[in-house]
């Protein structure tokens, strides 16, 4: 190639690259307005009072009605109405349209999954307080998957993590976090660091520090089981959960053969070892979509292999729980499961748990959040419902569509975010049952809850 062959060739390459960048320009601007748009309409739609998300408990074992069907006496309804905990208080939520906005050069297309430091122990830190990370699959540039948001940041634009197209191509989709205990570094002895688990489903597995460095990045595919047919999926993987003080760590292949298979935390190679599958018996999967450790029973702080495994059996509408010892890596003891049916609940992508309060909460696919208590010590195995967020129906136009992540902060508030489309939302735990009145509305308008009479009672 001659030199004015390379000038033309770059000529033509900076045109393209200037339209195509162009035209991204344009797109993501409107994406942005478009949801800008919708929130304003929304919060119009709805005055602040009826931005309460109502909730419903189920009333037998097979059915569920929402208050508004089964009470009429609005003197009684704060305790219906709203959820009761602890010291009997009530309280609900409150969805809030100002926090956690997102950049302007964010196309977002689904947003999939949510963590959350609880703690506060870097007291080095100003904005000491939860940092929020949502992972994202963008509709337009690929090296982008990662948002961060630190305490007193949460009505600013997020931040972007990561180092880009490593982590983020593909669809990125499951993430979890890990305390874990490093060797001791500088002499100084050992200490604890938050890692966080990425799994793509395009096979695509990595590790990184909370603020996305990456730590090991695997595209290696489990060796195919020797009982595969032609029919069987190819390997697509969903969530990895990893028990504390265990070398391992485990990954949901929830899109692809609904195994559970065992990995090395250290390096992110395979360990050689498997459970699960697809099918509806005991300790069998229909998109194994999403696993996570439930510490709640365990009583003491090391955990030494007593916390159970939580696999969110997604198409078969229930919990699995498995007992898994560290020690005995090749054993995984199913225990029994929990049908999500009787509550009017369907699709369970994954379970997270409260720091203190120990509740749990769960995003279903169909558009719900339940919320439930920790277990009775008599049934481990039963999450009990302590009240449903009919997420879908009550966020209406804002298209809360599908939820597929749900993560509670230390203060009860919630951040959910959904598939299809993909939405990032803040729920605002308010306590007490009430909530203040706008100016502007009629007093007689509204129940002593502060919900007009048309969403309340009938
Ligand atoms: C609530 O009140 C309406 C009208 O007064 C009545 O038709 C309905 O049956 C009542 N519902 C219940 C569950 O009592
Ligand atoms: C309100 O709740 C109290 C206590 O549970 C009950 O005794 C009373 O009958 C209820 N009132 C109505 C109208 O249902
Ligand atoms: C192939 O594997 C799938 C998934 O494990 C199973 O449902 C199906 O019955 C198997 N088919 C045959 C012919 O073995
Ligand atoms: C990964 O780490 C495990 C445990 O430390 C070790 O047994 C294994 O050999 C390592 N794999 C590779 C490929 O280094
Ligand atoms: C949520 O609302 C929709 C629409 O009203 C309804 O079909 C669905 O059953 C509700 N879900 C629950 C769990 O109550
Ligand atoms: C709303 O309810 C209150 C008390 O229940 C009643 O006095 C008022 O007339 C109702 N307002 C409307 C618009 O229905």
């Amino acid at each position: 190639m001659n030199r004015n062959q390379l000038v033309f060739l770059n000529m033509v390459s900076a045109t393209v690259f200037f339209i195509l960048r162009h035209l991204i320009w344009i797109e993501r601007p409107n994406f942005q307005s478009r949801i800008h748009q919708l929130q304003q309409q929304w919060t119009e739609d709805n005055d602040d009072s009826s931005s309460i998300l109502q909730t419903s408990i189920p009333v037998n074992d097979d059915s569920v009605v929402t208050e508004n069907d089964k009470h009429n006496d609005s003197e009684n309804s704060t305790r219906d109405y709203n959820f009761a905990f602890g010291e009997n208080k009530a309280y609900f939520y409150k969805y809030e349209p100002d926090r956690l906005p997102l950049p302007d050069s964010v196309s977002l297309q689904n947003a999939h999954g949510i963590y959350v430091s609880n703690d506060c122990s870097d007291q080095d830190h100003l904005e000491c307080g939860p940092t929020i990370v949502i992972t994202y699959q963008d509709k337009v540039d690929d090296s982008k998957c990662l948002l961060q948001w630190k305490a007193g940041e949460y009505d600013q634009p997020a931040k972007f993590l990561g180092p880009g197209s490593s982590l983020c191509a593909g669809v990125p989709h499951g993430l979890t976090a890990m305390e874990e205990v490093d060797a001791k570094k500088d002499g100084k002895g050992a200490r604890t660091t938050t890692y966080l688990y990425h799994a793509n489903n395009d096979q695509h597995l990595s590790k990184t520090t909370a603020d996305g460095e990456v730590v090991w990045t695997n595209q290696y595919q489990p060796p195919v089981p020797l009982d595969k047919n032609s029919t069987e999926p190819e390997f697509k993987p969903t969530w990895f959960a990893g028990q504390p003080h265990s070398p391992y760590i485990y990954l949901a292949d929830g899109y692809g053969t609904s195994r559970i298979y065992q990995y090395y935390k250290s390096n992110g190679t395979y360990a050689g070892r498997y459970f699960g599958g697809i099918g509806t018996d005991d300790g069998f999967f229909h998109t194994s979509h999403a696993i996570s450790w439930d510490g709640r029973n365990s009583d003491n702080d090391d955990d030494d292999g007593h916390s159970t495994m939580i696999v969110c059996d997604r198409e078969n509408h229930r919990l699995s729980y498995f007992a898994i010892d560290p020690k005995q890596p090749e054993k995984f003891e199913f225990l029994g499961q929990q049908n999500m049916e009787p509550y009017n609940l369907y699709q369970p992508c994954n379970i997270r748990y409260h720091p203190t309060t120990k509740q749990a909460i769960i995003p279903f696919l169909e558009g719900s959040v339940g919320i439930f208590n920790p277990p009775n010590p008599d049934e481990p195995l039963v999450q009990p419902l302590e009240g449903i967020l009919n997420i879908t129906d009550q966020m209406g136009k804002l298209g809360f569509l599908h939820p597929h992540d749900a993560h509670f902060l230390p203060n009860g508030d919630f951040v959910l975010v959904t598939w299809a489309p993909g939405r990032i939302g803040y729920f605002r735990k308010v306590e007490g049952g009430k909530v203040e009145e706008k100016k502007s509305a009629a007093p007689s308008d509204r129940d002593p809850f502060g919900h007009a009479n048309t969403t309340s009672i009938q």
